[in-house]
């Protein structure tokens, strides 16, 4: 039976790590991994709006397992290793750096806002920020001088975390772009991983519509989380979409829902 296979251990018996708005994060089957666990839980506004979406986390799960893979194999260090099932992946532990790092191609969401700037202006040229994770402050927006000054991390790793998101945001304009999509903006999460005495910074987290904003070239439709931050419906079907096109489902294909499942 599948769940006697050595690898797998049922959820309830593993040690809960950490529990965040969207993921859960087990202990792993070995020393330095975590699984990390995709629940169907959708927030917004710091948590002010919540609902459970059948089928998201298996869809976050999948989409996010293919952009990491394809990260790992173009040499852009990550904490994936792989996904064990429909909502889980085995990852690298690593010690999270505080900082939502979202990179901008495009004006949209609080930048345009803040700015005064018309949503799907094209910007100069691709805009990094920095927020400092904290949901009590609400991720307040910050630069390197608080980021050096309270000691989130470096100059060295700010230049690291820069450098990784440049790399990241051109494999993933790139990517989107040939199925038809355009990457509006998206946010990142970085790590650091040890190596004996050596560290490095690692893209962690997840990518996905949850994190991204992602537009239909041809008709604008949003295939992201802004369809539920705008109560405009359709969630399911935008993720899948997203999915369809980058060739993780099949035409037909429809996620299952439900618990964890043994992949062979
Ligand atoms: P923003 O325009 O609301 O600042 O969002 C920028 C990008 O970051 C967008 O792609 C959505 C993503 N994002 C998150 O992943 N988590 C968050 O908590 C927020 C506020 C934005």
């Amino acid at each position: 039976m599948d769940f006697l296979k050595p690898r797998y251990t049922p959820m309830n018996r593993r040690r809960r790590i950490y529990e965040g708005k969207a993921k859960v994060l087990y202990e792993g089957p070995e020393p330095g991994t975590l699984i990390q666990h995709f629940k169907d839980d959708a927030t917004a506004f710091n948590a002010k709006k919540h609902e459970v979406i059948d089928g998201k986390g298996v869809l976050n799960n999948r989409i996010s397992e293919f952009l990491f893979q394809h990260l790992n194999d173009i040499g852009v260090p990550t904490h994936f290793i792989r996904r064990l099932n429909m909502r889980e992946q085995l990852i690298r532990e690593v010690e999270i750096i505080p900082l939502e790092v979202v990179v901008r191609n495009v004006a949209a969401g609080s930048l345009a806002t803040r700015l005064g700037l018309e949503e799907g202006t094209q910007l100069p040229r691709s805009i990094i920020e920095f927020y400092y994770k904290n949901d009590q402050l609400n991720d307040p927006m910050v630069s390197e001088e608080h980021i050096t000054a309270f000691g989130w991390a470096t100059p060295q790793e700010i230049d690291d975390i820069m450098a990784l998101a440049i790399r990241v945001n051109d494999f993933l304009s790139g990517l989107f772009l040939g199925v038809g999509i355009r990457l509006v903006d998206f946010k990142m999460e970085t790590g650091r991983l040890w190596e004996g005495d050596l560290m490095r910074i690692v893209v962690a987290d997840e990518i996905s519509p949850d994190s991204c904003r992602l537009w239909d070239i041809k008709s604008q439709d949003k295939l992201d989380k802004d369809r539920f931050r705008k109560d405009l419906g359709g969630l399911i079907e935008a993720y899948t979409e997203v999915a369809r096109r980058l060739g993780i489902l099949g035409e037909n294909e429809k996620v299952q829902s439900g618990g964890p499942r043994l992949v062979q």
